[in-house]
């Protein structure tokens, strides 16, 4: 095997089997149109945190009310990502038009260094990135909740709580889609933990899970609020459990830790004004690169997934992901060349050497020159409430479980996101993504991601809302959910349902859904250059989004690659 058939193997076996659940390709689609309602939507990757979303709505709480109950319900319902031990990101629009985001994104410890995963010979060290307490970042998402309840929330705390303490109470209903992947987990699960966790027990669909030790916590945080969790019993028990197990995040870490509020990217595409998610988020900046690159050409009259639109999004994604991997990173840490690297003179000449004739190799581009002085597992929620506010938020531990390391205590997991730092410029992190020194570990700095919670406007008003899970894969996935509605016409059910392809610079291979595109055009991109993956069971995204049909009415499109589910009313 060549090193590059090396590096494809092990890049597709880690992205597409470790992060994520296989889809169930036997159950046809027909769906063509999801829920439909007139004043408010919730849709989220399980049904029970959904409801909570909408009950709170429906009590008189807003958006941003709901946002904190719909976060801390799939800390519960959906502990593959939801979380109490990761970080995430917002992008809002409020009902008078007022945009913008929240960075509730995990950061590096005081005691981490660039080399922490380099062995003396400067090797990376298989998995100490990835897996345990070495892997954990310091978590942002009870302050990110916080942040967003005490700017713009209008219920108490105690009404968003309690009924995701009384669901940690009940229980959750395994599905058949959790039932697998609990299977797929349980070595990780044991290989990490010391002592047998509730989640390793032979789940069976249709089983219920309670989460006693997690109804404790958020009790804790009912009562003492978000210094619980960065101060109190709660600090104190999770970093001792930290220490315990390896790891070096220490109370003066939480202590310090802040949710900070940025200004999100806001650029347009033909007449959609489209607001994303800005760094330390690549979402938006690489969504802004490459949707500037398309725009010229007719993909309307190219036709959907033809031959010609597949070519046309991958050359430029190809080219917006070899400037993610030069230019960005912490925006407190770094200079990035934002203005640059956005603007329509700097995108053309990018795409200057693109031809219809034949792929573009990506060892011939490398990051864009401009004139300066100079992370499976997600989860994304989508919400539109009855006053007109929307909020697009994606919520992550990294990887499935993240780190995988679960605290007995205090009942969650922790997250695995330093791997999304580049422990080794030049050297792939687990979605096969090359860093550079943009994005190298320092202590405090929060690593790069590629989370893509965004809100699209048309004619002044809102238009969709829409965020997923992947990766690597959000990026080019949120960006193909809306070229599906804008210039192929599909509603919002039959957008995310639509199958996707990803391209990411390196590895130079476009991924495609197994199954779902003809062999016609696969052998027709082969002949132009295109080396293409295409494995069972890998899916690309888990895309929740809400459109806002002519009239008013809203359509929710849930994933069904999950157990995505929207409710409203
Ligand atoms: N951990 C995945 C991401 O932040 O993109």
């Amino acid at each position: 095997m060549s090193m590059r058939s090396i590096f494809i193997f092990i890049f597709s076996f880690i992205v597409l089997s470790g992060c994520r659940q296989a889809p169930d390709l036997s159950v046809e689609r027909t769906v063509e149109r999801g829920l439909i309602t007139e004043e408010a939507m919730v849709v989220s990757a399980r049904v029970e945190a959904s409801r909570i979303g909408r009950d709170i709505l429906k009590q008189g709480g807003n958006a941003f009310d709901a946002m904190f109950a719909t976060e801390m319900a799939l800390a519960v319902a959906y502990p593959f990502a939801g979380n109490l031990g990761g970080g995430g990101f917002m992008v809002y629009r409020d009902k008078d038009g007022e945009i913008g985001a929240i960075d509730y994104r995990e950061k590096a410890p005081l005691e981490a260094h660039r080399d922490m995963y380099l062995d003396e010979a400067d090797n990376i060290i298989p998995e100490k990135s990835t897996y345990g307490a070495m892997a954990i970042g310091v978590p942002g998402t009870v302050a990110g909740v916080f942040a967003v309840h005490q700017r713009f929330g209008t219920l108490p705390v105690q009404v968003l709580l309690k009924p995701v303490i009384e669901l940690a109470k009940t229980g959750v209903v395994v599905t058949q889609k959790q039932e697998k992947r609990l299977n797929g987990y349980k070595d990780a699960f044991r290989k990490v933990n010391r002592d047998t966790i509730p989640l390793e027990r032979d789940w069976k669909s249709g089983d219920t899970i309670k989460y006693p030790e997690l109804a404790n916590t958020l009790e804790r945080i009912l009562l003492n609020g978000k210094d619980e969790f960065y101060r109190g019993e709660t600090a104190r028990t999770l970093v001792d459990f930290i220490q315990d197990h390896g790891g070096i995040i220490n109370m003066e870490d939480l202590d310090r830790y802040e949710a900070k509020w940025r200004d999100p990217v806001v650029f347009d595409y033909d007449d959609l004004r489209i607001i994303s998610m800005s760094p330390p988020s690549s979402g938006g900046v690489c969504l802004a690169q490459i949707m500037n690159m398309i725009e010229p050409f007719d993909l309307d009259e190219m036709g959907h997934n033809s031959l010609k639109a597949v070519q046309v999004i991958t050359e430029a994604e190809r080219r917006a992901y070899a400037d993610r991997s030069y230019y960005l990173g912490d925006p407190d840490f770094v200079d990035i060349p934002t203005e640059e690297i956005l603007s329509g003179s700097y995108l053309e000449r990018r795409m200057s050497d693109f031809s219809f004739r034949a792929a573009t190799p990506s060892e011939s581009i490398k990051h864009g020159q401009v004139m300066v002085l100079e992370s499976a597992e997600t989860t994304h929620y989508s919400i539109v409430d009855q006053f007109g506010n929307a909020v697009s938020v994606t919520t992550t531990l990294n990887g499935g479980y993240g780190g995988k390391l679960y605290c007995p205590e205090l009942g969650f997991f922790l997250n695995n996101e330093m791997d999304d730092f580049s422990s080794k410029p030049g050297v792939p992190n687990m979605f096969g993504l090359i860093g550079a020194e943009a994005n190298s570990i320092a202590p405090e700095k929060r690593m790069l991601s590629s989370m893509t919670p965004t809100i699209v406007e048309k004619d002044d008003a809102l238009y969709m809302v829409v965020g997923t899970p992947g990766g690597s894969t959000i990026i080019t996935s949120v960006l193909q959910t809306i070229l599906n509605v804008h210039e192929f016409q599909m509603g919002m059910q039959e957008a995310v349902d639509a199958p996707r392809f990803h391209h990411q610079w390196l590895p130079d291979l476009i991924m495609f859904e197994p199954g779902k595109f003809p062999e016609e055009l696969k052998e027709q991109l082969k002949l132009k250059g295109y080396d293409i993956l295409e494995r069972e069971n890998s899916i690309l995204g888990k895309v929740n989004g809400i459109l806002v049909l002519p009239g008013g009415n809203m359509e929710g499109g849930a994933d069904y690659r999950g157990d995505d589910t929207a409710v409203g009313f």
